[in-house]
């Protein structure tokens, strides 16, 4: 069958297929193979070092020839007095303790944060041709930088205001990404409430309102999603949650057992972990931290505070007190490999238009 259209084309790509960014679960062997095979794999690198970016890069340039996407997280670091954080560092040393962790208070502090900007230049030596973001959109000097060197962007969008704003800011392609979704909300308008639009409201909004390709994102797992996102009038999937019990990935094996038992009702959209709208399993971290009545600093603050203690929770397999990013239809697909996922799909596609 013809797979062939607008994104496949202007990607170099055989499928319109793309493994979601997963930062802390995908990795650059994830990234090589859905792109050997033909997809499009993503890397993500959101709000690591420059020094961390060029060696993820240059590891997936290693596996693969093919194109790859670079994904970024675009947001600004808040102004914070250091007393603000104080009543959460005190919960997270006592919920540590209740879980039997011991948590240095000096893990608390003095945070080394990155943004985007940070990351930029080593993009541009390494050559990315895709580039992908969430949580906003890149600075106009950004977008001209990467645009110089040929590179497309995608952005994200989670309604149609932020549809038309990509749009205007002469963004490529953008992924739509619906509130079925795992992991974090790329939501990025502070003034209107928190977009909570099912991908299949969304995404017809949007496609009539812009001109761009629109890439559909949340709970697409089988042929038959996929061809609903088609029919919508996306031009690719992309796909997350589906790809996190592989091989490739680095989820721990706790966090990989509950989303094969998974059910519908099972996740839920928090703030807990790390000050930013994020779809995961609901857990006992989850629980404690939105019922202990402290007020969730923002992102990436939160993120921060809390991550020496989701390290040692994941050093000990323990998936109650870790984030557990999914969607909401967190069946796995067939497949061990993420090559088997990913050719599944490809498979069950083409018999669906035999
Ligand atoms: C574990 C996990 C981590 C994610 N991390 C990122 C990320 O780093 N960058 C990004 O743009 N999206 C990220 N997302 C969101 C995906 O891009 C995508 O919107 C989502 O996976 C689609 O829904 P699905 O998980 O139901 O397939 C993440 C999703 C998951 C499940």
């Amino acid at each position: 069958m013809d797979w062939n259209n607008i994104l496949t084309e202007n990607l170099k790509v055989n499928y319109p297929i793309i493994q979601a960014p997963m930062l802390g679960v995908s990795t650059p062997e994830m990234a090589a193979v859905v792109s050997n095979q033909g997809g499009l794999g993503s890397l993500a690198v959101g709000g690591l070092s420059p020094e961390v970016t060029r060696q993820l890069i240059r590891q997936t340039k290693a596996l693969t020839h093919k194109p790859f996407a670079v994904n970024l997280f675009v947001h600004d670091v808040p102004a914070y007095a250091d007393n603000d954080l104080e009543p959460m560092r005190q919960l997270l040393l006592q919920l540590a303790g209740k879980r039997g962790y011991t948590l240095d208070p000096a893990d608390l502090s003095n945070f080394q944060l990155y943004t985007y900007h940070d990351q930029l230049d080593v993009l541009i030596q390494e050559e990315v041709s895709i580039v992908s973001f969430t949580f906003g959109c890149l600075d106009a000097a950004s977008i001209q930088r990467l645009k110089e060197k040929g590179c497309v962007l995608i952005g994200t969008a989670t309604c149609v205001e932020e549809a038309l704003f990509l749009q205007q800011q002469n963004i490529d392609m953008m992924t739509i990404q619906g509130i079925e979704a795992g992991g974090h909300r790329g939501t990025f308008i502070d003034t209107i409430p928190l977009p909570q639009i099912g991908l299949f409201t969304l995404l017809p909004q949007i496609i009539n309102t812009v001109k761009i390709p629109c890439i559909a994102a949340g709970a697409i797992n089988s042929a038959e999603t996929m061809q609903a996102a088609f029919d919508l009038g996306a031009v690719a999937v992309q796909i997350g949650t589906a790809f996190i019990g592989t091989e490739e990935s680095v989820a721990i094996a706790s966090y990989k057992k509950k989303l094969d038992t998974a059910k519908d009702t099972d996740t839920a959209l928090t703030r807990a972990f790390s000050g930013r709208w994020a779809r995961g399993i609901r857990n006992e971290m989850m629980n404690d931290i939105e019922q202990a009545g402290i007020t969730i600093p923002p992102y990436p603050l939160q993120n921060s505070l809390t991550g020496k203690l989701r390290k040692l929770a994941q050093q000990h397999n323990d998936a109650a007190y870790t984030n557990l990013w999914a969607g909401q239809a967190a069946v796995t697909i067939a497949g061990n490999h993420t090559k088997d996922v990913f050719m599944n799909l490809v498979k069950q596609y083409e018999k669906m238009h035999l």
